[in-house]
């Protein structure tokens, strides 16, 4: 923390797999040198399998600065997904799924989100039953993120998601796959809270910064996107957010240090 600013370390896609040996190492320990706290923005193993997220573990060992997560779809996919939250929450990982946590006086409200595309274009309802589930899970985890953002009473807030809240960071991938990169219905809370800023990831070919309709920043931080443009070597966004004072009334529970006793 410099000032009154807290310094947020945030990169998303690490995909850490069974044979993940210390690479991901240099990235985290960086990140506790120069934040205050790290965000991974989803897809934190390569297919979700319990081996995978406590490679992740060792990987993240030299961090002592709070690390706060969503899970990405590749999480999902072996589909061992509650052992794989047990892992990384019994790690000392705080693990947002529709829920909050507050870092130093900043609100962060996490949820993975989902697809069907932006703006006019985004899928609607209608037909047949798969569709619709389609469409619900966006709906859901739109809701999940607002009630998310309203229980936080700090001053800032910062959302942490893996699936993009515009279109303006997924440019750069093929425009036919886009509706399966992220959904407008994640745009509108972030509006609504005036969040400070947003951070997500899984379009790896995407933009690494946009907007939304209301002028809230939005991230990109998937690992592949990061290492193509800003470093190679240190694949890390920085992002600084203002804590203004007074810090008022605190609702949710504050996030403890890594080496905390549990
Ligand atoms: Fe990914
Ligand atoms: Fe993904």
């Amino acid at each position: 923390m410099t000032g009154d600013t807290i310094r947020i370390a945030a990169v998303a896609d690490v995909h850490c797999s069974k044979t993940n040996q210390g690479s991901l190492q240099p990235i985290f320990a960086a990140a506790a040198d120069m934040a205050d706290v790290l965000l991974i923005c989803g897809d934190l193993t390569d297919y979700g399998f319990p081996e995978e997220a406590r490679n992740l573990l060792a990987e993240l060992a030299p961090v002592k600065i709070p690390i706060v997560a969503v899970l990405g779809n590749h999480d999902y996919e072996s589909g061992n997904v509650e052992e794989v939250k047990k892992i990384l929450t019994d790690g000392g990982v705080r693990l947002l799924d529709g829920d909050s946590v507050e870092v130093l006086g900043v609100g962060f409200a996490g949820v993975k989100g989902f697809g069907g595309g932006f703006g006019r274009r985004t899928l609607e309802p209608w037909g047949e039953e798969a569709t619709k589930a389609f469409v619900h899970e966006a709906v859901s985890e739109a809701l999940k993120l607002e009630s998310a953002l309203a229980r936080l009473q700090t001053p800032q807030r910062v959302a942490v998601l893996h699936y993009a809240p515009i279109e303006a960071t997924v440019e750069g991938e093929p425009r036919e796959i886009f509706p399966f990169l992220g959904s407008s219905r994640l745009e509108e809370p972030l509006n609504r809270y005036r969040v400070a800023a947003a951070f997500h990831g899984h379009a790896h070919r995407g933009a690494p910064e946009g907007r939304t309709s209301t002028g809230i920043p939005v991230y990109n931080v998937a690992l592949p996107l990061l290492r193509r443009t800003l470093s190679e070597q240190l694949p890390l966004k920085i992002v600084e957010v203002p804590v203004p004072e007074p810090v008022g009334t605190r609702d949710s529970a504050p996030a403890r240090r890594r080496d905390d006793p549990q």
